[in-house]
């Protein structure tokens, strides 16, 4: 089929078009970043995604992909039109849908034909509508047919591409026959159960995802807190909660709190949405507010490792990136942690094996490090940030000679603390000082058993 994506170089456009001509389809990205289309058009992404530029090249070369500024070359004869701009927080916590309208409001004149419209960014309940709305205005004078349909999008930055051939599900919000059945012939041959609903159950389910995975994260967190208080483990807790298959263990690890360019910002819209319609969440605001609380959490345990006051104090971190197999760093943790440590005084080395430059507020506050034992030089603390494998790969004794005191706090749990201690460290986690209760050789041997 004849696709075009509008956000074509973005993370979800880019993915979604690459993904589609490998399929068999003719598939044009367009986006107004001319300088990412430019390095697309040479083969090159502009974003770090494991097994994206094999299949950009792919698509180039089997010249099923094509980039371009031209929104025209991406809607017209186009049989479907995705649109996968950005929908970032507005100032009051509501979804700017600025981007989104005024690509529906672009490519309306050039429509032909009967078109699908499918919107692929993350929307409040409502927009397909007006999307709808907006189209129907701005039509050429030709007139053209179109419907517009939600179609959400799940994939997992670090593991987009494997989650574009392989989703758990597709979720369609469509509201003719017509428009269902082109959509059900764009993704035949995905084998993933579909999801076919009306366009607001289908906006809103998008949302109820990543509110609900926000929520395991900050329900793990306080039972990780609550570990430490009673002396438990959080690793364990997580295995006997999780293999109960009505809860499972997905998004269930306990460390600094999620980030990145989705679930704060669709947390929050949520709420708005829910306030807007007369059910305002109660549960919403206290993920949020778990959430921010880790980062004190982390600021606590340092004071408890070196000592008060922070201000002078050299503290390194292990990885900038919001999560590892990135180099996305949007809402990230790591710049919650600089800012924040920033204010204390702290003086701050980073590295990250992706991410060379922060934005430029954050960079004036840090220093660049070459790699994971050179940042460490002279650091009284190490907080390990994002959970890089080749973080848990380095030699800890060597890092250990590199710090002028070995204290690691681990944001991800990432590390074994049984090493640690070997090597010589201080070491802190998340919900992992519980040892089993003293005078119970019993539950020693089978502490060591289980965490084997
Ligand atoms: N990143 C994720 O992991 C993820 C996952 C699921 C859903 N989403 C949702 O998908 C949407 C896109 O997210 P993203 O992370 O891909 O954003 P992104 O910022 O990486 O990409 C958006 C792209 O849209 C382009 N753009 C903006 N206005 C345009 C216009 N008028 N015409 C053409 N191009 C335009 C931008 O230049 C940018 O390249 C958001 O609503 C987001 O919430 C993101």
């Amino acid at each position: 089929m004849k696709v075009g994506i509008i956000g074509g170089s973005g993370y979800v456009g880019l993915v979604t078009g690459a993904g589609l001509a490998r399929k068999g389809h003719e598939v044009v990205c367009m986006d107004i970043e001319a300088e990412k289309i430019r390095l697309l058009q040479r083969g090159h992404s502009p974003i770090h995604e494991q097994g994206l530029t094999e299949l950009i090249r792919e698509g180039l070369r089997a010249e099923r992909l094509f980039f371009t500024t031209e929104l025209a070359e991406a809607v017209r004869d186009r049989e479907v039109v995705f649109i996968a701009v950005g929908t970032p927080a507005a100032e009051d916590g509501n979804a700017d849908l600025n981007a989104v309208l005024t690509a529906a409001r672009e490519l309306a004149p050039h429509l032909r034909g009967y078109t699908v419209v499918a919107l692929k960014s993350t929307v409040p309940p409502g927009s397909s509508h007006l999307v709808k709305q907006v189209i129907s205005r701005h039509l050429g004078p030709a007139g053209a047919e179109f419907d517009v349909v939600a179609n959400p999008e799940f994939l997992r930055e670090g593991t987009a591409v494997r989650d574009f051939f392989y989703p758990d599900r597709i979720v369609l919000g469509v509201s003719t026959p017509k428009a269902h059945r082109v959509m059900l012939r764009l993704y035949s041959g995905f084998g993933a159960p579909m999801v076919v609903t009306d366009p607001a159950t289908a906006e809103l389910t998008k949302y109820a995802a990543n509110a609900f995975l926000a929520l395991k994260i900050s329900f793990i967190n306080e039972m990780a807190r609550l570990c430490e208080a009673v002396g438990a483990n959080i690793h364990d807790l997580r295995h006997g909660l999780g293999t109960d298959r009505r809860i499972g263990l997905g998004h269930l690890h306990a460390g600094i709190g999620f980030g990145g360019p989705c679930l704060h910002k669709d947390l929050l819209a949520l709420m708005r949405t829910a306030e807007r319609y007369g059910c305002p969440s109660k549960l919403l605001a206290d993920v949020l507010a778990v959430n921010d609380d880790q980062i004190e959490f982390l600021v606590q345990q340092l004071q408890k490792m070196i000592g008060r006051p922070l201000q002078g104090k050299v503290v390194a971190l292990w990885g900038l990136a919001f999560k590892a197999g990135t180099s996305d760093t949007r809402n990230a943790p790591s710049l919650r942690i600089i800012r924040r440590l920033a204010g204390e005084g702290v003086r701050l080395a980073v590295y990250d094996p992706l991410v060379k430059v922060l934005p430029p507020e954050y960079e004036a506050l840090v220093r660049h490090g070459e790699d994971p034992y050179q940042v460490a030089r002279g650091a009284e603390a190490l907080v390990l940030v994002t959970e890089w494998p080749e973080f848990g790969e380095v030699d800890f004794f060597r890092l250990r000679e590199e710090m002028a005191r070995p204290c690691v706090i681990d944001g991800r749990n990432l590390l074994l603390p049984a090493v640690m201690e070997r090597c010589g460290f201080q070491y802190a986690g998340w919900g992992i000082s519980g040892r089993p209760t003293a005078g119970c050789p019993e539950a020693q041997v089978l502490y060591g058993s289980v965490s084997a």
